[in-house]
């Protein structure tokens, strides 16, 4: 595992929008796993900007996102459709036909979630996964306790989970319950996966990944020790609480 420590988030999304902008240019046809939330949002408008100096090849570029909320359809606002849409994929000019979300608005959502898993494996898996972390310590929406052998499946999100998203709703009572998440056996799956995370509510989950030799359920993003190719990249106000680690783990 590889930690890259940033002096803030400005630095931190800068160098992941370039570590992405180099696997693009070296593999134009990469099939690129996205996430939503706050964290990437700062990485989306560097590789924009990236992107307009220097153009990207992206024509042959697929995307795959982690997640979507169940009973939201893709014209919502609040949906990580019209989230990315709005801030990747229309930006970059991505084909929309190119990129792929689980749809959270479809009656039969076990074969929403074995679609998905089968449109991924038919691709031929996602080369690089980019991924936030919950406080909880959730990647995509595993929370903790989810079994690390799931795929796609439907999850109930954590009460914490709905109270750091609720700043993306009118209000919380309209944040959905439920999602469509890929699994940490798909995640797992991915050849390089590069973890982002920045400011101290993510600290504690960062401790648990980087200082803790567990690998538990309870704490999904451990699971990540076990994956051969791994860059986390945190900033200072993280590393700080996991200093003594941050040499250890880049010398694995
Ligand atoms: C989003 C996702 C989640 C977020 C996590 C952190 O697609 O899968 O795991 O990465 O909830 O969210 P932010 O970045 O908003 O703190």
């Amino acid at each position: 595992m590889k930690v890259i420590v940033t002096s803030d988030y400005e630095q931190l999304s800068q160098q992941a929008a370039r570590a992405v902008y180099n696997h693009i240019s070296k593999h134009h046809s990469l099939n690129l796993g996205l996430a939503t939330g706050s964290t990437p949002l700062g990485l989306y408008k560097e590789l924009i900007q990236l992107h307009h100096a220097n153009r990207l090849p992206l024509a042959d570029l697929k995307t795959f996102n982690l997640d979507e909320y169940v009973g939201l359809s893709p014209q919502s606002p609040y949906s990580y459709r019209y989230y990315m849409n709005t801030h990747v994929f229309e930006p970059l000019g991505i084909p929309l036909e190119q990129t792929y979300i689980p749809r959270g608005d479809v009656g039969h959502l076990q074969q929403e979630c074995d679609r998905y898993d089968r449109l991924i494996q038919q691709h031929g898996g996602i080369d690089v996964q980019i991924l936030g972390v919950g406080v909880n310590g959730h990647i995509g929406f595993n929370e903790p306790g989810t079994s690390f052998n799931q795929h796609t499946h439907v999850v109930q999100l954590a009460p914490s989970t709905i109270e750091a998203n609720a700043k993306h709703f009118p209000s919380k009572d309209e944040v959905p319950t439920q999602a469509i998440t890929m699994g940490i056996a798909s995640i797992m799956q991915a050849k390089h996966i590069y973890l982002l995370a920045s400011g101290e509510k993510k600290a504690k989950a960062i401790q648990e990944l980087l200082s803790s030799d567990v690998v538990t359920e309870q704490w999904p993003v451990t699971v990540l020790r076990e994956h051969p190719q791994v860059t986390v990249m945190i900033d200072e106000s993280i590393a700080q609480s996991v200093q003594d680690k941050v040499g250890v783990m880049n010398d694995r």
